[in-house]
């Protein structure tokens, strides 16, 4: 084995692992609308024949939802057990008109290919089984053992994976789970994440009168629930980023001063950063720094907002319903089974007369927290270094995989989250995009991580 073989057969055949990338990206495989669901299962059935050719004999394994993918090389006794985690499915691509191509088109601008899925997470997702396939090829067979876990759900909050983990332990037992779904921490700065935040997500909505009214004959006589939203919306945070639910805060662990010394020395850049999305400033929790705010604290956002007419011109109406999608970001040790009771008893107080509310909640993950000693996070470190030309940063993510925790919790796997995207991908937006030559470095990259766990295997304790 050797890795000049291998950046020979990557370099060989970069043009066919781009054009097997995009014609993954043309299946729409949105996970969160139901009329997609068939776009998922063939997104599912694309991976399968791909690992196919990688004689793995793949399994597409059907949940009460969107199928799951698995497959395994074999398992060498002793030697370590690697697990490759990703998603395949991608979030709704509305609102469609500001996409400057069709999102399900993948188009090269620049440099990056812009599709919706690009980076989130078939892109990241891929080049772990490109670089699984090229080593393959260059050794015929690994001397250790990698299963590929791959789900259809993850846009909608893993429920049938988080089903499908605890009772199949023997089968996804591994010592390190690795992750690109995530991040860098800046162009060509490559980085090792070391904690995730957790979510939980509700929907609220509130039912006044039995159908729309005049609000000249009606108004000022009856709570009108588009007021009534606004008002329990404020009193859910304050003007200063501080959530107001009561005992939210309970278990939300200080950051070390040793941390925030890490974050305030890391080159991060606040005006490149909200000058990307069009600002001069950020805003957020008083007495935090970016960096802090987004990695390590708890926060609340409104996701959507509905009520009463949004059509062309005005209509004089008092709308009976009016709605909302929130979620929070938790930080570790943050329980959602136990704050989904505080926001519920809170929102009900706050609910006021004449309106009825129901609060759906639709899913929740912890947030994440791994060791950094570990020789895997080395022999990641190295194999960085060597794909990107530069040592990692070690970064915390405000994002959320939900399954992670779990799969970490329940497998007492190590966590190795390597992102090969960038902030401004474009991500849930308009516009998705993921940099050709970053999916060809992560591919390298997780070459070279193989590489690096195959020279485990004659130390004692691996
Ligand atoms: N790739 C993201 C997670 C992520 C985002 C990691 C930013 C690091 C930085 C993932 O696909 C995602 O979007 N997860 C959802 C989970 C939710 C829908 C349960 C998220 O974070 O909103
Ligand atoms: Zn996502």
């Amino acid at each position: 084995m050797s890795a000049e073989s291998i950046d020979q057969y990557l370099d060989d055949n970069a043009q066919r692992f781009e054009s097997e990338f995009f014609d993954w990206l043309r299946i729409p495989s949105i996970s969160t609308i139901p009329a997609h669901a068939g776009d998922v299962k063939k997104a599912a059935e694309w991976l399968v024949a791909r690992l196919s050719r990688l004689e793995l004999k793949p399994e597409l394994i059907e949940t009460k939802r969107h199928p799951l993918v698995y497959a395994e090389t074999p398992h060498i006794p002793g030697a370590p057990v690697i697990m490759v985690y990703g998603h395949f499915d991608v979030q709704p691509v509305d609102p469609l008109e500001l996409w400057t191509t069709p999102p399900f088109e993948p188009d090269i601008r620049d440099g990056s290919v812009f599709a919706r899925g690009a980076t989130d997470d078939k892109g990241q997702l891929l080049t772990h089984v490109f670089a699984v396939e090229a080593v393959l090829k260059d050794m015929g067979a690994l001397p250790f053992q990698i299963k590929f876990l791959f789900e259809g759900e993850e846009e909608d909050g893993s429920e049938s994976l988080t089903e499908y983990v605890p009772t199949h332990k023997d089968k996804l037992a591994c010592d390190c789970l690795v992750v690109s779904d995530g991040a860098m921490f800046g162009p060509g700065q490559p980085a090792i994440t070391y904690g995730l935040r957790g979510i939980m997500a509700f929907e609220l909505t509130l039912t006044g009168p039995k159908q729309d009214l005049h609000s000249g004959t009606f108004g000022g006589a009856v709570y009108n629930p588009a007021i009534a939203l606004s008002q329990m919306m404020c009193k859910m945070i304050d003007e200063h980023g501080r959530i107001l639910v009561p005992e939210f805060y309970t278990d939300v662990v200080p950051l070390t001063e040793r941390e925030r010394r890490q974050f305030a020395d890391m080159p991060f850049d606040e005006s490149d950063f909200f000058g990307k999305i069009g600002l001069k400033d950020g805003f957020g929790e008083r007495g935090y720094t970016s960096l802090e705010r987004r990695w390590a604290r708890p926060t609340f956002d409104i996701n959507g907002m509905t009520s009463g007419y949004q059509g062309e011109g005005g209509k004089t109406v008092l709308p009976c319903k009016a709605s909302a999608k929130f979620t929070f970001r938790l930080v570790p040790k943050q329980d959602p089974a136990k704050i989904v009771k505080s926001v519920e008893t809170h929102l009900r107080s706050l609910c006021p007369p004449g309106i009825t509310m129901q609060l759906d909640y639709q899913h929740g993950a912890n947030g994440l927290l791994v060791s950094l000693d570990s020789p895997f996070v080395e022999a990641a470190a190295k194999a960085l270094e060597e794909a990107f030309g530069c040592p990692p940063f070690y970064t915390r993510e405000g994002g959320s995989i939900p399954v992670i925790t779990l799969v970490s919790d329940v497998l007492e796997a190590d966590v190795l989250l390597l992102g090969w995207g960038l902030n401004d991908d474009n991500a849930h937006a308009p516009n998705e995009k993921f940099s050709l030559a970053d999916f060809h470095s992560g591919i390298r990259a997780s070459a070279r991580l193989l590489l690096e766990i195959a020279k485990f295997q004659q130390q004692p304790g691996t």
